[in-house]
């Protein structure tokens, strides 16, 4: 989708962190923003700035945890909006524990903020994208989802997931106008997950600035991108030889010291 002036984008986790980068990049672009998120008052400030940059936004406060109440969402979005355009699914969360320690309630909450839900949020907006031959899913995924974290292994296995339902669905859509990207984020600095965490990211693998996510977005949607890893330093070489010897990559991964960052985010 080339032109992004005027369309509809529904942003998931548009009340802080990276999602805030996203949502004044795309006012920048023209576009007319729904923002999704828990925190109302956080929405609120995030729809005066996207004012401030010249274009619109609407607030929804929403917890992505209510899987059965999304579709009355869309539907309340639908009768106040309209039809969605470009649906950008980022809200997640993570949290840090040994695996025995988790209780069924955040394994349950960790699956579908970060994979429910955008899934869900998929399948009711996606007839009206093909009705209308255009439109664009983004999901923003992460490089946890390429090579499995330590003590964070349920929000890994939502971003593989995240990763593999991507790829389906963009070979499903070929030909069909509607564009799948998935955005593959390594440690994000200056705001975000891993920056409120307080801890410095392993120095040989570094962070990058989450208005690189924010351009990786755009870039995703104007160039009908597959996917974009957004990290510091060149990894695709790393992943690639983690699918062939992944006890290799394991070993790689606690060198660079991955774990025992990981293990110091245990609460
Ligand atoms: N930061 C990083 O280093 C990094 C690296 C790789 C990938 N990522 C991915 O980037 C995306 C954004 O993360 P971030 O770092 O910006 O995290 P963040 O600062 O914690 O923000 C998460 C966003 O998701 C929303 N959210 C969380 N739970 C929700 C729920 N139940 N219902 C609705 N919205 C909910 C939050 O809003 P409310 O609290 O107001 O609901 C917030 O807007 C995530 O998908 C994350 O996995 C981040």
């Amino acid at each position: 989708m080339k032109n992004l002036k005027g369309k509809s984008v529904l942003v998931t986790g548009a009340s802080k962190g990276i999602g805030s980068y996203i949502v004044n990049t795309l006012a920048k672009e023209g576009l007319n923003i729904i923002c999704v998120a828990r925190s109302e008052d956080e929405l609120n400030k995030a729809k005066l700035k996207v004012e401030e940059l010249g274009s619109s936004a609407h607030v929804f406060p929403f917890d992505l945890q209510n899987i059965r109440l999304i579709p009355e969402l869309i539907n309340d979005i639908r009768s106040e909006i309209g039809e969605i355009d470009i649906l950008v699914n980022n809200a997640g969360i993570e949290m840090y524990r040994k695996y025995g320690d988790y209780s069924a309630r955040e394994l349950n909450s960790i699956l579908s903020v970060n994979l429910h839900a955008p899934m869900e949020l998929t399948r009711l907006l996606l007839p009206g994208m093909l009705d209308r031959g255009a439109g664009h899913v983004v999901n923003v995924a992460s490089l946890a989802g390429c090579k499995g974290v330590a003590y964070n292994a349920i929000y890994s296995a939502t971003k593989a997931g995240m990763i593999m339902w991507s790829e389906g669905l963009r070979q499903e859509l070929k030909g069909t106008g509607v564009g799948v990207s998935t955005i593959k984020p390594g440690y994000i600095s200056e705001a975000g997950m891993f920056h409120n965490s307080g801890q410095e990211a392993p120095k040989l693998l570094g962070t990058s600035p989450p208005q690189a996510v924010a351009d990786a977005v755009i870039r995703a949607i104007k160039g009908n991108k597959a996917e974009l890893i957004v990290n510091k330093g060149p990894i695709k070489p790393l992943l690639a030889l983690n699918v062939f010897t992944p006890v290799f990559g394991d070993s790689l991964v606690r060198w660079f010291g991955v774990q025992e960052l990981s293990a110091k985010r245990v609460t």
